[in-house]
């Protein structure tokens, strides 16, 4: 895809503003083969200043949660819906998002997940093409079609929401542990469980 390398954003100038507050653009991270893709809404500061998705307080709430539920960060794929940073870390715009659109559906489509978890309001309602209320739907795993191909996609709260919400802890963690059960674990066995 134009402006790609891969499953990495190299160029893109889609939106003025981004293009403006961002200081590199900060592309997935994680096997390439991953069996879950983490979604994300767009990246914050310590993300911005690192390339790397998910690295600042959240990303170490969800490296702790993926650990309890016995995954390694560098098991799972993690990205975003929007690749560069928003001004002042506001919610990334509904045409923002359709820009980097493409750049997500062609990284679904390669890594070709057993399920896409999505982080938190933003990424659920891209994904899903609706209004989600995430903390009653998190652990909900919905088949959505995803550039025609169908996908399994499991909502779930962002991890930053356990850090203002503590009670939010345990519906992140049941969440992540319905998303392992889509990993392929170590015995080589994809645990679909009902699905
Ligand atoms: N929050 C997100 O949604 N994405 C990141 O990469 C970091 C924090």
């Amino acid at each position: 895809m134009e402006g790609m390398d891969g499953l990495d954003v190299v160029a893109c100038e889609r939106c003025p503003e981004l293009c403006e507050s961002r200081s590199r653009i900060v592309n997935g991270a994680g096997p390439a083969d991953a069996d879950l893709l983490f979604v994300g809404e767009a990246p914050g500061a310590n993300e911005d200043e690192q390339g790397e998705p998910f690295v600042g307080r959240s990303g170490d709430v969800l490296d702790e949660t993926l650990r309890e539920v016995g995954l390694d960060r560098g098991d799972v794929r993690i990205t975003n819906c929007v690749r560069c940073r928003p001004p002042d870390n506001r919610d990334p715009h509904v045409e923002e998002r359709a820009h980097c659109r493409p750049y997500l559906e062609h990284e679904i489509d390669a890594v070709d997940p057993a399920v896409v978890v999505t982080l938190g309001k933003v990424p659920a309602e891209h994904l899903l093409e609706r209004d989600v209320a995430v903390t009653g739907e998190a652990g909900e795993v919905y088949d959505v079609p995803i550039e025609g191909t169908p996908r399994r996609v499991l909502v779930s709260v962002h991890p930053a929401a356990t850090l203002y919400d503590p009670s939010q802890k345990e519906t992140f963690g049941s969440a992540l542990e319905t998303a392992a059960e889509f990993s392929d674990g170590e015995s080589g066995q994809k645990r679909l469980g009902d699905f």
